[in-house]
């Protein structure tokens, strides 16, 4: 076998042989670098008289081909490979189940808004919102809390600086104290698309309205920020037993008991007449009071008559338009659900407390299964 043939088997062999693209890339530089061994027999051919490169000629150039075409033809196979291990790599199986525990979980607090809203959207009401940052008129003047009365001082308002250039006598911005300048934000509403639609338009209304109130209070059982849901009726013909059996109804389904008993006591709140203070019966279980029977009362609601002051000032006609109106707190019903003794952790976030008393992600309230199957 002559020295071309010997290289040339060399070279084919270790090319076949290189399992990586950097071994490969050693053969071609062995071979047809500037110093390989296939350039310096090309560099020969100039020395060679026209006969010796006639003889020569064909088989080293044969031999420059066939190593370069073997190089390429390799290069393309080592490159798949490395192709389909990075595909393989990286490949996710979608079939296989999640086995990653859910890192968080719903607060209490969230829960429970849910549970209200599924609770009431049975009954037919809608939810509303409103601005937490509230101007004097519908966090009080409309709710016949004018500047003078004294029901302005039952709440400590957060008042909002007012922004440069404002008038003098503009009335401030406050925190909204509680979730009642809902009920005149809906009814202001819909006494517009009352006037533009005929009677045929606005009321009936049913909606609640859960969400932050804010009051400077702060101590075991107040904080400075906490929940209130609002729940307002207008329609034809509405009386106190349509207020109590929603109530009854809300609760029973709530707290998941037939014998939650309600007691109404006669209050007073400057926007119902007449009012209620609504107390729900509870009975004592091995030391601890849970709610249903009637051993002791604890007040859960504000509640009453929309005034017909309220009803006005919105733009509805209060002889034709009456309803009632009831404000609840949301963190002391979560509390009282789900055996949460301190309400200050309630928002402090703490992942240990969150993960105590918290809900799993997926386990949406449903009437059918439950509204507050614990997680
Ligand atoms: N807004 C009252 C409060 O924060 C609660 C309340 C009482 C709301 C009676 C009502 C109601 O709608 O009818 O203390």
């Amino acid at each position: 076998m002559s020295d071309i043939d010997e290289l040339k088997t060399h070279l084919l062999t270790a090319i076949e042989a290189s399992a990586a693209l950097d071994a490969l890339e050693a053969v071609r530089v062995e071979a047809l670098g500037k110093q390989g061994r296939v350039t310096q027999l090309l560099k020969t051919m100039g020395a060679m008289s026209p006969e010796e490169r006639q003889a020569n000629g064909p088989a080293i150039h044969g031999l420059r081909e066939a190593v370069t075409n073997a190089i390429a033809a390799r290069k393309a196979v080592l490159e798949q490979i490395a192709l389909d291990a990075q595909l393989a790599g990286e490949a996710l199986d979608m079939t296989l189940p999640v086995d990653v525990p859910a890192a968080g979980t719903v607060h209490p607090v969230a829960q429970v808004m849910d549970e209200l809203a599924e609770i009431f959207a049975d009954l037919g009401f809608a939810v509303a919102t409103g601005p937490e940052i509230e101007d004097d008129w519908h966090n009080f003047g409309a709710l016949n809390i004018p500047e003078t009365h004294p029901a302005r001082a039952m709440q400590d308002t957060f008042y909002i600086a007012k922004p440069e250039g404002a008038a003098d006598d503009a009335a401030p911005m406050v925190l909204r104290t509680h979730t009642s300048p809902v009920q005149i934000r809906t009814m202001v509403e819909v006494a517009r698309r009352h006037a533009g639609a005929g009677s045929a338009g606005g009321a009936p209304i049913r909606i609640i309205a859960p969400g932050r109130v804010y009051r400077s209070d702060w101590d075991a059982t107040h904080t400075p920020m906490f929940h209130q849901v609002e729940g307002l009726v207008i329609d034809k013909g509405i009386t106190l037993a349509h207020l109590k059996w929603t109530l009854e109804t809300f609760l029973r389904a709530f707290f998941e008991r037939d014998d939650v008993v309600l007691r109404l006591r006669p209050s007073y709140f400057p926007f119902t007449e007449p009012s209620a203070e609504v107390d729900v019966g509870f009975s004592v279980e091995k030391g601890k009071r849970v709610i249903g029977g009637d051993e002791g009362w604890m007040e859960v609601l504000g509640s009453g008559m929309v005034h017909p002051r309220v009803i006005a000032a919105c733009g509805l006609d209060p002889d034709e338009w009456q309803g009632f109106a009831f404000g609840c707190g949301i963190d002391r019903l979560a509390m009282l659900k789900y055996g949460i003794d301190d309400l200050r952790p309630v928002f402090e976030a703490d992942v240990r407390w969150l993960k105590h008393y918290g809900f799993a992600a997926l386990d949406v309230p449903t009437l059918s299964g439950g509204v507050g199957t614990a997680a």
